[in-house]
């Protein structure tokens, strides 16, 4: 083992000590979520040995087939947040209703917004998933807190991360100052800095999509993917290649890995809705840290991190990765649009 290792605190402190973008309370809030997420983590290695598999036998409140580990990694994270007085409330994909720090605890200044398990689908078949993450400021002029303080756009944020669950375990963060990686080292049970100062190349030949919407997408979206299946002899002059794990963690973690275009866009199966992810904690957090790592995210005609929310759990297309292609893709809704 190197003794030139950087622990996750020891980044955090330094950051602080340099920069001053990192407050005590705030390096908390980012440690105790790093926390749930490695016990969340445990709970997803024991797999079937942990009983942690199958459905929960209920729905949240998007009318989704809750699994048991949806609900485990929300508890998880409730107990971790609701004691150290940096929160004053939390929400989840997994709750309703906003969850306020109870009153037999100190409130602190910070929101905190999660998707705990993202994948679900993916969870009984072994493959990555991930926890999603997103910090605001709650506004001081007011006492108390209600749904209306988490409201605001994603531009606001003051953190946001993942975890992602896959062959290795690793904690992705910004601070609004790049995005820097952490992998957990699990005999020592501590995360260390792997990656500082991400970056998310500006071409790619990579896209992500399930492809077997196609057929309900709008216009632009067709002609995008279109083009890019066309290959050499198509208007781009080269091949693509597709992913799509289906665990948007784990698709946008590729993304800063290596480059490529995230895209969940609004599709005509259920027409009234603007997309099949959450603006609050999948689309920001996932925005904010592209963003941070060079790439753009957008909803097809505005940059995600503007879009003001009107509710909690409101949906958003998505089109987020390398810059040049998200350009393009959201090029191709403006010349839609117009015509
Ligand atoms: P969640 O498991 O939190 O509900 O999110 C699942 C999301 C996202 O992670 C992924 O990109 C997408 O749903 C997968 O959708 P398809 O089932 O259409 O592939
Ligand atoms: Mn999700
Ligand atoms: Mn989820």
């Amino acid at each position: 083992m190197s003794s030139k290792r950087v622990s996750l605190s020891q980044y955090l402190v330094e950051q602080q000590r340099e920069h001053g973008n990192i407050p005590a309370q705030l390096r908390l809030l980012i440690e105790v979520v790093a926390r749930a997420c490695k016990r969340i983590a445990i709970a997803v290695n024991k797999g079937a040995l942990g009983e942690v598999l199958g459905s929960a036998g209920s729905e949240n409140v998007q009318g989704e087939v809750q699994k048991k580990l949806d609900i485990i990694s929300n508890e998880v994270l409730i107990e971790a947040n609701e004691w150290g007085g940096h929160l004053a409330a939390m929400a989840s994909e997994e709750m309703d209703e906003i969850h306020v720090i109870p009153n037999r605890y100190p409130q602190g200044e910070f929101l905190l917004l999660f998707d705990p398990l993202d994948g679900s689908s993916n969870i009984d078949v072994n493959v990555s998933i991930g926890t999603i993450f997103s910090v605001l400021k709650k506004s001081p002029e007011h006492e108390g807190v209600s749904e209306a303080d988490f409201l605001q756009p994603g531009r606001a944020q003051v953190a946001a991360g993942y975890c992602v669950y896959g062959p290795q375990t690793t904690l992705v963060l910004t601070v609004g100052a790049g995005v820097v990686m952490f992998t957990l080292d699990r005999e020592l049970g501590g995360w260390f800095l792997v990656e500082q100062n991400v970056q998310v190349p500006a071409d790619t030949k990579e896209f992500a999509i399930n492809m077997s919407n196609m057929r309900h997408w709008a216009p632009p979206m067709k002609r995008y993917i279109d083009e890019c299946l066309a290959g050499t002899t198509g208007p781009r002059g080269k091949d693509f290649n597709m992913r799509w794990i289906a665990s948007m963690v784990a698709d946008v973690h590729r993304i800063l890995c290596r480059g490529g275009v995230f895209m969940y866009p609004w599709d005509a199966r259920e027409p009234s809705k603007p997309g099949k992810l959450r603006l609050m904690y999948e689309a920001n957090p996932m925005a904010f840290l592209i963003e941070q790592a060079g790439g753009a995210a957008t909803n097809g005609q505005q940059r995600i991190l503007d879009i003001q929310p009107t509710k909690l759990h409101e949906r958003v297309s998505v089109i987020l990765g390398s810059k040049h292609e998200v350009e393009r893709v959201t090029g191709y809704h403006a010349e839609a649009s117009q015509q």
